[in-house]
C-alpha cells in the first residue's frame, strides 16, 4: 500500500483529562500531519515536521480545516437488532420477548445474517466508529457473517455469537454443548485472523442455565486472552428474576463471579443498579462497566453513575456504547450527548475533553486495544475519523460564536451526528467515501 500524509487539526489523548485546562492530557496540532504507511501511523506531529520525514512523492490529503481524531469505538452493540431499533413501549424483559428474540430468530437464515452484517458495518463507518464490541445472534452463521465482513474491510472488531439456552423461544436457543462447540469453532477460525478478536458472549444470566455458564467459564479459562461480554444489572425486574434463578447468589454480580467470568477483558453492559459490594468485585477484577446512555433512557432502565464509579476508592474501568437496538442511535457523538445528560441528572458533569477521551482512548483502554487503536500514536493502526463542526446550517451558525477547542468539541457532541463525519480511515484506507450507497 502506498503512503499517505493526512493534514488537518489533529487531536489525540494521552490520558484522562481532569479539566478543560489539563493540556498535557492531549496532543493537539493546529496544522498537524499523520504519515500513514501499510495501514499504520508511522509519523505524527506538526505537518511541517511530518512532511520532512515523509520524503518526496508522498501524497498529502488535505483535511483542513477539519479535526482529525482516532476512530471512535463502540463497546457494546447488537448486530441483529438493526430492524428493531425504535420499537415502542416496553421495558427490558418485555422488549426482549416482544421484539428482540423474534427478530434475532431471523438469523437462522445465513443470507439474512450476511446482509445485516454488511449494512451494520457500513453504518458504523458512516458514523465514524471503526471498532465495535458486538453481539451477534445465537446462530454460528451470524458470527461467521460478521467476521467475514469485518475481515474483508480490515476492521479491528471484537464479536461473538451469543450463548443462550433458556428463557427464550426455540429459534434463538443453543445448548450448553452446541454453545461451547460453536464458540470454539468460531474462536479457532476467527480469533486473531487479521484484526478479528473473539468475545465469549453468554447473553446474560437469565438466558443461560448453570451448565451453560460453566461452559462459558471453561472457555474463558481455555482461552485467557479472549474478551467476555454480557449484561449486568440493567433493570430491577431483571435483577429479581436473576436472584430467583440463582438463589444461592449474594447478588447479580456474584453469579458471573462464581462462574469465573470477571476479569480485565470482561465487559459488562449497563451496571446501573450495582451495590457497593458488586462495584468492589468489578473493580478488584479489573472488569469493565459499559455505559449505554441512549439505551438506558429509552428502556427506562436507570442512570449510570459515571462519575461516582470513576471517583470511588476502588474505581471502575468504564467504556461507553450505543447498545443498539436498545440504544436509539448508531452515533457515538449522539451517545455521548445523551451520556452528558445522564451524568447531569446525577448532579455531575463530563467535560468535552473527557467525552472525546472516552470515545477514543478511554474505550480503547477499556477494550484492551489501546496499543493498536484509539490514539494517533506512531506505530498504531491508522483508524481515523475526520470531523466537521460546520456540517449543518445550525452547526455553522453556532460555530460563529465558538472560540475554543473545548467549545467546538462540545458542539460536535451536542449537535453532531453522521453528517459531521467527513471521512473515516480503516487501516489507512478511506472507508466512508468508499461505501457504495
Ligand atoms: N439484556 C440481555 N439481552 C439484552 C439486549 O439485547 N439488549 C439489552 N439492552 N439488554 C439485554
Ligand atoms: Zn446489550
Amino acid at each position: 500500500m502506498t503512503s499517505n500524509l493526512l493534514r488537518g487539526r489533529t487531536l489525540s489523548f494521552l490520558r484522562w483529562p481532569d479539566t478543560v485546562d489539563d493540556h498535557s492530557a492531549w496532543r493537539y496540532e493546529e496544522d498537524g500531519g499523520l504519515l500513514i504507511d501499510n495501514g499504520k501511523i508511522i509519523a505524527a506531529g506538526s505537518y511541517a515536521d511530518v512532511l520532512k520525514k515523509a520524503g518526496a512523492g508522498v501524497e498529502t490529503i488535505d483535511h483542513r480545516p477539519h479535526l482529525i481524531l482516532p476512530g471512535f469505538l463502540d463497546a457494546h452493540v447488537h448486530v441483529p437488532q438493526m430492524q428493531i431499533i425504535a420499537s415502542y413501549g416496553a421495558e427490558l424483559l418485555d422488549w426482549l420477548n416482544k421484539y428482540t428474540f423474534p427478530e434475532e430468530s431471523k438469523f437462522q437464515n445465513a443470507q439474512h445474517g450476511r446482509r445485516i452484517a454488511r449494512l451494520f458495518l457500513d453504518e458504523m463507518l458512516r458514523q465514524g466508529t471503526t471498532t465495535v464490541a458486538a453481539y451477534c445472534s445465537v446462530h454460528k452463521a451470524s458470527a461467521e457473517a460478521f467476521f467475514a465482513e469485518s475481515h474483508e474491510r480490515n476492521m479491528l472488531n471484537i464479536a461473538g455469537k451469543v450463548m443462550m439456552d433458556r428463557n427464550a423461544p426455540e429459534g434463538v436457543l443453543d445448548t450448553p454443548r452446541t454453545g461451547y462447540d460453536d464458540t470454539k469453532a468460531l474462536i479457532t477460525e476467527w480469533h486473531g485472523k487479521g484484526r478479528q478478536l473473539y468475545a465469549v458472549t453468554p447473553r446474560f444470566a437469565i438466558t443461560s442455565t448453570p451448565e451453560q455458564m460453566e461452559m462459558a467459564g471453561a472457555l474463558c479459562r481455555e482461552y485467557p486472552d479472549l474478551h467476555m461480554q454480557t449484561h449486568l444489572s440493567e433493570n430491577h425486574a431483571e435483577i429479581a428474576f436473576t436472584q430467583e434463578l440463582y438463589p444461592w447468589s449474594r447478588d447479580y454480580t456474584d453469579v458471573y463471579e462464581r462462574y469465573g467470568l470477571l476479569g480485565q477483558k470482561s465487559l459488562f453492559g449497563h451496571c446501573i443498579h450495582l451495590s457497593e459490594r458488586e462495584a468492589d468485585a468489578l473493580s478488584r477484577s479489573g472488569s469493565v462497566a459499559v455505559f449505554c446512555p441512549t439505551s438506558n433512557l429509552f428502556l427506562g432502565s436507570g442512570l449510570f453513575d459515571y462519575q461516582r464509579f470513576r471517583r470511588r476508592e476502588k474505581p471502575l474501568r468504564i467504556a461507553a456504547a450505543t447498545d443498539v437496538g436498545g440504544g436509539t442511535n448508531y452515533s457515538m457523538l449522539r451517545t455521548m450527548d445523551e451520556g452528558y445528560k445522564v451524568i447531569a441528572l446525577n448532579g455531575e458533569k463530563l467535560n468535552p475533553f473527557q467525552s472525546f477521551w472516552q470515545l477514543t482512548r478511554g474505550n480503547a483502554e477499556a477494550l484492551s486495544v489501546a496499543d493498536k487503536v484509539g490514539t494517533l500514536d506512531e506505530g498504531t493502526d491508522a483508524d481515523i475519523v475526520v470531523l466537521d463542526a460546520h456540517a449543518t446550517p445550525a452547526m455553522r451558525l453556532r460555530m460563529e460564536t465558538v472560540e475554543t477547542l473545548a467549545e467546538e468539541l462540545f458542539l460536535l457532541q451536542t449537535l453532531g451526528d453522521d453528517r459531521a463525519v467527513r471521512e473515516v480511515y480503516v487501516a489507512g484506507r478511506p472507508a466512508k467515501s468508499a461505501i457504495v450507497a
